[in-house]
């Protein structure tokens, strides 16, 4: 059968020097590999009184593409903006690479933060934006010049370096935004729904080169989305959260092999896989479908301190 020689062991057989250290061909979930983040029943209770967390306790795993997927105002850019130590939980803590946040940065502990905005300073061409983390970093630019190079290349944006922002199609800047994040190298990446505004082809093209980008150089990853396609089609597990107050509802491990095409959309198992979060996406909101729609944060929604 043709499906059986394509993809899923292709990776493994087209990089014979790397085999060492390759990741296994099948790779669902990896409860035993060393944990990058830990949340340790930390929680987030806001100056102005809103409960935006319950205590969670998640640990992310080296090579793992986790996703946090719930209605709005449950708490996923929260738990997101707490693992990027941008904010502090209120009770609880947690742990970098097993150490505390001072340890972050170190080569093979750098985090990067990719927001829904592409955040792009529209007064920079494409390759000055790209540079910024490497400016910022004092790197010369005999160094960063083919960093960036390499960044933009590796996004598909190869030819638009001396492009301006306003020059380019929404997808394009994510783009950029995205080869701005890894021109750094980093290890972790947290990106909040950054494909959320873009149409529906786009953003799977987006996230079949990120899934390709993950798998090639073993990121890990933490992503945020309202989406239950994007969900399934990229993330090795699942974390479905349910708001008032927001709280981890369940966990689903997509338990298909990487890498991952567009026929996995189209399966089976794919549709089972959706069925069963649309499921839980009901619960998570109430029983009342639907009533994720409204993506801003910080809205006047007084979700606050609803007994429980
Ligand atoms: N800085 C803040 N101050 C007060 N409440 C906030 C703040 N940021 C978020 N919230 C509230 O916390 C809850 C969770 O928000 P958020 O994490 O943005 O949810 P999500 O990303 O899942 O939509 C919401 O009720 C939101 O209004
Ligand atoms: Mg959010």
């Amino acid at each position: 059968m043709m499906s059986a020689t394509t993809a899923p062991v292709a990776l493994a057989t087209t990089q014979p020097a790397a085999a060492a250290d390759t990741q296994p061909t099948v790779l669902a979930t990896t409860p035993s590999a060393a944990p990058v983040v830990e949340v340790l029943s930390a929680e987030k209770v806001f100056p102005n009184g809103t409960r935006a967390l319950e205590p969670i306790d998640l640990t992310v795993g080296q090579g793992e593409f986790i996703t946090l997927l719930g209605p709005s105002g449950c708490g996923k850019s929260t738990l997101l903006k707490m693992v990027a130590h941008l904010i502090e939980p209120s009770e609880g803590r947690l742990r970098w690479w097993r150490g505390g946040h001072e340890s972050v940065g170190q080569p093979g502990r750098k985090l990067v933060f990719v927001f829904q905005d592409a955040t792009l300073m529209p007064w920079a061409n494409v390759a000055t934006n790209v540079r910024l983390p490497l400016d910022l970093a004092r790197v010369p630019r005999v160094q960063s010049d083919p960093r960036v190079d390499q960044a933009l290349g590796t996004v598909g944006l190869g030819q638009f370096g001396r492009h301006f922002p306003r020059q380019l199609s929404g997808g394009m800047q994510m783009r950029a935004s995205i080869a701005r994040a890894l021109v750094d190298q980093p290890d972790l990446l947290l990106m909040d729904e950054p494909f959320g505004a873009l149409d529906e082809i786009t953003r799977n093209r987006l996230d079949a080169d990120l899934l390709r980008l993950w798998w090639e150089r073993k990121l890990t990853i933490l992503f945020v989305t309202h989406s239950i396609y994007e969900a399934v089609f990229l993330s090795t597990r699942v974390i479905v959260m349910a708001a008032r107050p927001g709280r981890i509802l369940r966990e689903v491990v997509i338990d298909e092999p990487h890498p991952r095409d567009d026929s996995f959309r189209v399966s089976q198992a794919f549709a089972g896989y959706a069925r069963q979060l649309q499921q839980l996406l009901i619960e998570a909101s109430d029983g009342r479908p639907g009533d994720d729609s409204n993506a801003t944060h910080e809205s006047a929604s007084p979700m606050v301190n609803r007994t429980h």
